[in-house]
């Protein structure tokens, strides 16, 4: 078995065959003339992993010609982070469940599918393939023992997320709760920790996406409001796109942190791990 990625993966694929002991395989990016994306792969084995990211439109065609050059071999798709993978829900008549495209373009030549805390799990039903999502809640646990917090307050942004703030709160026994959001009136919002009062606490804040901030620079905002004592923000997937992180840092956020699911200044903690563990359950 050996690991391939895109360009958009490089450096995720290296800790992943480092992690696994397996073989990397060089491949050669570059465009048409008329702007077309070409690559070419060396030499192949009959087990391949597939690491790519949908970061860009690019990056899916990056990807799909990679899973077609790898056609002789059993593949292993893995998508640490699935663009598109939102649009999962058709809001409005004549609209596509972009999700499902993508998930079916990408299963053909593909024996095994590992994402990365996707947004919705139900997506995983689109793909042609055994699809399995990985979650990256103990890496994030393991992150922040690490750090130096005082009485930390882990939160998620909403109920939705709830879950995923206790997974990674149990990680170090730390307390945990969701933000609740209060209309006091046509404009104003209030965002408060349902249960706990962020008054004199650190308050890290938990999410699988940061992409705009928008909703996490208001909530950082009224904790800071609130008393919290400092508040930083870790996420899964650094989509981060219109400036985010430098708006995130206007708001007061201590500090933003995310994985290598997309390569990021900011990226500081692998989900490496997490998939050379996912890569032997799909072996077996
Ligand atoms: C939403 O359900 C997701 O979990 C994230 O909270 C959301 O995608 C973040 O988006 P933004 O950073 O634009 O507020």
């Amino acid at each position: 078995m050996k690991v391939i990625s895109t360009e958009s993966s490089q450096i995720l694929a290296a800790r992943v065959a480092r992690e696994a002991g397996l073989e990397i395989v060089d491949v050669r990016f570059s465009r048409f003339p008329d702007g077309e994306l070409y690559l070419r792969t060396g030499p192949i084995d009959d087990e391949m992993v597939i690491i790519g990211s949908i970061a860009d439109s690019d990056a899916l065609v990056q990807l799909l010609l990679l899973v077609d050059a790898c056609e002789s071999s059993r593949n292993v798709l893995v998508l640490p982070y699935m663009g598109y993978a939102r649009q999962d829900k058709q809001f409005n008549p004549g609209e596509p469940l972009s999700a499902r495209a993508i998930a079916r373009a990408l299963s053909p030549g593909v024996s095994r599918i590992l994402t990365v805390n996707i947004h919705d799990e139900t997506v995983l039903k689109h793909f042609g393939a055994p699809a399995a999502n990985l979650s990256l809640a103990g890496e994030i646990g393991e992150y922040l023992k690490g750090m130096d917090f005082s009485h930390p307050l882990i939160l998620a942004p909403d109920e939705g997320a709830a879950e995923f703030g206790e997974l990674v709160a149990s990680a170090g026994g730390w307390d945990c709760d969701h933000l609740q959001k209060t209309r006091l009136s046509g404009e104003e919002v209030r965002m408060a920790p349902r249960n706990i009062k962020a008054d004199s606490r650190d308050v890290v804040i938990v999410d699988d996406i940061i992409s705009t901030g928008g909703t996490l620079a208001k909530a950082t905002e009224m904790l800071y409001e609130q008393g919290a004592r400092n508040v930083y923000a870790v996420c899964v997937h650094g989509v981060l796109t219109g400036g985010a992180h430098t708006h995130l840092l206007a708001s007061g956020i201590r500090d933003v942190v995310c994985s290598d699911t997309l390569e990021r200044g900011c990226s500081r903690y692998s989900a490496a791990r997490e998939i050379v563990s996912g890569i032997g359950d799909a072996r077996t």
